[in-house]
This record gives structure tokens, sequence and C-alpha cells, in this order.
């Protein structure tokens, strides 16, 4: 794919704008006004936080996904100051949002949090056809990853804004290393909040100290997954789909300064570091800018080289986080698809201190289990279909009955999650609760 010689204004679509992610995003954006064109923006729920955003983007369609009898309009409570007919429209509900990806821009970053995030995104491959997906979702990579990658082919350049695999791009494409040359992809990991923390406390730890990250900030659902090393264990998955590598050369080193992010180890002995400061606008801004050739000039993110430091690298606990183990199991698309809904729905219900935080891989692992052996004979279909459609570049099914059939048994997934977290009653409950 050509870069743009001469420098034109990037048509840009933000979806998950009033995340930690689509905000950062939008700061990288806003330090070169002259380079980029804000042509939409869109949200989950929160449509007066996406107002307040868009007033800095007058050309931008607003969306929010949520209808508005789900989630209060702006237009019916005017932020102080402002009438009504002052307020920006916000078109609501999922078909604006659909209709949002379906427009021309030159550059989609991707990030709505979790698996919703899939529908969207292969509407945009499919039909927007923009120059450059950046993509920051991960959940949807990892059920979809190959399907979405064949989507692009020819036309739109994924770059991944997951730090480590933003790195990773960056090593491969920069040094244009043949792939028969790699031995292992290595993701560093800072180990998350609770690297330290000894395994009887697990019971009684709670939401706000799972969101509570070293050295990101993030959203709450990656951030209990960093809690659970479960977003590593997603991003073993990620990696291995967008570099199209054996799941087995894919390695976790837990770092907690999280200056390097990740590695590529090649056969004869050379290792290819890439680092940068933890912070997501590097990779967005290195995605953003991609294709204007150039990199921009990013002021107060830079390694502090006057200050002594000590960068520290030693091997995952597996015992004490057997999710990374776990995932290398996932052989199938069926499994992966299982896998994700079953943990979607686990986080929330520890966010909702419904689960115990000790209790989510276990609960997770044994969905997967069940659901993968309790298919009925319909479903068994489902599986088959989706298994088929993803590792085969042809499938009897179109990108859309494949999309439902996704659906189908991320539904069956959270359904059988969902008789699990009942059947365990009290058990299930964080500690100060279920002693009630
Ligand atoms: N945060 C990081 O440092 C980081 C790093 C690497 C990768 N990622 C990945 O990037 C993605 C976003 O993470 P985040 O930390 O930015 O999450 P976040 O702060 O929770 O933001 C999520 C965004 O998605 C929107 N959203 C939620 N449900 C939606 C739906 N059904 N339809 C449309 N929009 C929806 C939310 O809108 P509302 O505000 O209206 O709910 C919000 O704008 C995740 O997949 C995560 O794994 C994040």
């Amino acid at each position: 794919m050509n870069h743009t010689t001469h420098r034109t204004r990037l048509r840009v679509i933000v979806f998950g704008a009033t995340g930690t992610v689509g905000r950062a995003a939008l700061k990288v954006i806003d330090q070169s006004p002259d380079l980029f064109e804000v042509v939409g923006l869109a949200c989950g729920r929160d449509a007066h936080a996406l107002v307040a955003l868009g007033n800095a983007y007058s050309n931008a369609i607003l969306v929010c996904a949520a209808d508005a009898d789900e989630t209060p309009d702006p237009t019916a409570t005017p932020a102080r100051g402002q009438t009504r007919g002052e307020v920006r429209r916000v078109q609501r509900g999922k078909a604006s949002l659909e209709a949002l990806a379906r427009q021309q821009a030159d550059v989609v970053v991707m990030a709505i949090a979790g698996v919703v995030a899939l529908t969207p995104t292969l509407i945009a491959l499919r039909e927007g056809r923009p120059r450059v997906l950046a993509m920051a979702n991960k959940e949807a990579l990892v059920v979809g990853g190959e399907w979405l990658r064949r989507a692009a082919q020819g036309q739109t350049e994924i770059i991944p804004v997951d730090s480590e695999h933003n790195a990773l791009y960056q090593i491969l494409g920069g040094t244009q290393v043949d792939r028969h040359h790699v031995k292992r992809l290595i993701l560093t990991s800072s180990g998350g909040p609770f690297l330290e923390t000894p395994k009887h406390l697990w019971p009684t730890l709670t939401p706000a100290q799972a969101c509570r990250h070293p050295n990101w900030n993030m959203g709450r659902k990656i951030s209990v997954d960093s809690a659970t090393m479960t977003n590593k264990a997603l991003e073993v998955l990620e990696a291995a789909t967008l570099f199209d590598m054996p799941l087995d050369s894919v390695e976790v080193i837990i770092h907690p300064e999280q200056y390097v992010h990740a590695m590529v180890e090649c056969h004869d002995g050379n290792v290819l570091a890439h680092c940068a400061v933890p912070d997501m606008q590097v990779p967005l801004a290195h995605a953003l800018h991609w294709l204007h050739g150039a990199r921009p000039t990013l002021e107060r993110l830079h390694v502090d080289w006057r200050q002594p430091m000590q960068w520290r690298f030693q091997p995952p606990d597996r015992a004490r986080f057997p999710v990374l183990d776990f995932v290398r199991t996932l052989k199938t698309a069926f499994q992966r698809v299982a896998f994700n809904a079953a943990n979607e729905a686990a986080v929330e219900a520890f966010l909702a201190e419904r689960l115990r935080f000790d209790l989510i891989f276990p609960l997770v692992a044994a969905t997967v289990r069940a659901a993968v052996a309790q298919t009925t004979e319909h479903e068994q279909g489902a599986r088959e279909d989706v298994d088929d459609g993803v590792s085969s570049s042809s499938s009897s099914f179109d990108d859309w009955q494949m999309l439902d059939r996704f659906y189908e048994i991320d539904t069956i997934s959270r359904r059988t999650f969902a008789q699990k977290l009942a059947a365990g009653g009290k058990q299930h409950l964080p500690l100060n609760q279920s002693d009630q």
C-alpha cells in the first residue's frame, strides 16, 4: 500500500471515542489539526460525553449505539448555559453505528471495548473501506482476526494499536525480517496490579483494586483482564492471528516497567526490541500518521534517558495465571468465541460484585469446556460453520450469516456462564457478601 506522498487532511472516524483509547486518539489528532479532519465519533451509551467531545469537531457525525430510550439524550438535558437548540444532534442506535461504519474515511480508529466491535469493524472493512484500520480492539481480532484480515486484503492496512502488537508491527515491517527467520514473538506484560499479591488474598480483591493498573490508565474491562492476565492471554491469540505465527511461538515475559513492549527473536540469536514510554498515544500516533509516511513530534512522550533506570524481565508464574496456558488449548474459532464471551460475562459479574476475583478464571474455563461439550445439534451446526468460515478462505456462508453464527455461539457461552454462576450460589460471591 502506498503512503500519501503530499500531506492531505486525512478523514478519521473514531469508534469508542469516549473511552480511554478513543480520547488518546483525539489527543494525537488535536496536535496536528492541519493533517486530520474528524468526520465521525461514536460511543456506546454516554451521549452526553460524546456531545461534549463533539464540540471540538464541527464536521463530525455523532453516534451513540444505545437507543434514546436506553440512556439520557443530551437534547433533553442540555449542559448549563446551553439551550436545547444549541446541542449537537446525536444519532442513536445500532443502525446509526453501522451507518457510520459505512461512511468513507481514510482512517478508522476502532476503540470500542468488547466483541461488539466485530460487526462495525467488518462493516467498515467491507463497505466503508478505509485505507487504514487503527485497531485497538482485541476481542474482535481474537474471535475473527483471520476473517477480518481477509476482508481487509488489498484495500485496508490493519495497523494494531495495542502497544505490544504495534511494536511487533513496527519491528517486522521496519526491518522486513522474513517470517521464516523469526523464532519467537515476545510480548511483555507488567504483570498487572496483583503480580505480587499473595494468592490467599485473591478472594478478597475488589473491582477498585483490580482497576488500579501500575502503568496504564485503561477502561474497566481491560483493567480486570490485566489483573487476571487474561489480557495477555488474549494478546497471545491476537499476535498469532495478526502475524500469522503458530501459537507456541508467541511468548509472554513479565517486564514490570513496560518500556519494552515486544521483541522479535530470530533463529540466528538476534533479538529486536521495541521500546517507548507506556502511553497509548505512541502507538496511536504511529497508526494515525502512517498514511503520511512521517512520524510526528510527540514532545512529552520520550523515555528520559538522563534518569537511572532498571528494566526487569522474568518469566510469568504460570501456576498463578493458568489462563496463559489455557488459551493455547483453544484450537478452533468456536472455542475462542466461547472463551471470549465467558470472560466478558465473568468480568461483568466481577465488576458488579457478583463474582469473586479468584473464581473468574476457573469459572471461565469450566464454561468453555461445558459450552463445547453441551452444544445441541442445532448449535453444533453454528460451531462447524464458524470454524469452517474462519479457517478456510471459502465459506458457504456470507459474512452476515457468519456474524449471526458468531453471536449464536457467544450467546451459548454467556448462557452457560450464567447457569454456572447461579449454580454456585453464595460460593461465588465476594467474601464480604457470602458471609452475610
Ligand atoms: N486502554 C488501553 O490502554 C488499551 C490498550 C490496548 C488495547 N485496548 C483495547 O481497546 C479497546 C478499548 O479499551 P478502552 O480501555 O479504551 O475501553 P473504555 O475506556 O472502556 O472505552 C470503551 C469505549 O467503547 C464504547 N462502547 C462500549 N460499548 C459499545 C457498544 N456496544 N457500541 C459502541 N461503542 C461502545 C464506550 O462508549 P461509552 O463511553 O458511551 O460507554 C467507550 O467509548 C478494548 O478492546 C481494549 O482491549 C485498550
